[in-house]
């Protein structure tokens, strides 16, 4: 069995008197897919910001490859290797496509360095292989805030593609998207999962978590209650109750 990538142990963290991730352990391990599946408010969206740095931890520590990555600044995380999308989407609306997608591939080694125009050739290519793995080729000078809805969520991923990381951190990518568009994600999806990377899928449809996740990690109010494969997670009544809104029968 591979050794996980990232390795993530008690990590807490509250919001006043709202404990929104309260002790969560999470390992991302090379080629699988772990859905993070919860009711509304569960905390999903808060261990992705703890990780990626966009909020500190009260307590506990994410490992990437056996190396402490708290207290590192989003930007850090990400040239580590983890490439995360956003709820919001958060593109850069007044720009191009395909420079929402170059943003994406940003490194240490910029075009007026030694070695940088290699480099930034090498972006170019990421970039404009990310567009055509996503479809998006032909609107690449676009802005981003003339985009459909479904264009928009693939730019998200176009950026990811491009990022060229090991880890992605998905939120949501694919709420909202017809059956043919949930179908084309799918395919990006189980390509980077052959390819090696380690995906971790913040997702409500329980579909679309059927179909692509290896592992489900089950989150209420700011804790793992339950991991495992998909079919036993999902025919677990007291899950049910709690994901569908019913606590009293979850109790
Ligand atoms: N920056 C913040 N300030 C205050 N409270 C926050 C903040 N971020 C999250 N919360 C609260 O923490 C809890 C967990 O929120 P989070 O966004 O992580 O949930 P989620 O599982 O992603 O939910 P959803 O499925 O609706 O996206 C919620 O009660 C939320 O209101
Ligand atoms: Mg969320």
């Amino acid at each position: 069995m591979t050794a996980p990538l990232l390795i993530c142990e008690g990590l807490s963290r509250s919001f006043g008197g709202v404990k929104a991730v309260a002790g969560v352990s999470l390992s991302l391990t090379a080629g699988m897919v772990t859905a993070l599946v919860g009711p509304n408010g569960a905390g999903k969206t808060t261990c992705f910001n703890l990780i990626t740095g966009n909020l500190r931890a009260d307590a506990g520590k994410a490992m990437l490859r056996g190396q402490s990555i708290m207290g590192l600044k989003p930007h850090q995380v990400a040239r580590q290797g983890v490439a995360r999308s956003f709820q919001d989407l958060r593109l850069f609306t007044h720009m191009s496509v395909r420079d929402n997608v170059l943003a994406a591939t940003e490194t240490s080694a910029w075009f007026w360095q030694p070695g940088g125009a290699a480099a930034r050739r090498a972006r170019e290519a990421a970039t404009e292989e990310a567009l055509a793995r996503t479809g998006l080729t032909a609107l690449a000078e676009a802005r981003a805030m003339d985009l459909a809805y479904a264009e928009r969520k693939f730019l998200s991923m176009a950026r990811i593609l491009a990022a060229r990381a090991d880890i992605w951190l998905l939120d949501e990518p694919a709420s909202g998207l017809d059956l043919s568009s949930r179908r084309r994600f799918g395919e990006l999806l189980k390509e980077a999962r052959r390819q090696g990377v380690a995906i971790c899928l913040i997702e409500h449809n329980l579909d679309v978590v059927t179909e692509l996740a290896d592992r489900i990690a089950f989150l209420d109010q700011g804790k793992v209650l339950a991991e495992g494969e998909p079919e036993a997670i999902l025919r677990d009544p007291k899950l049910a109750a709690i994901y569908f809104g019913d606590r009293e029968d979850a109790a």
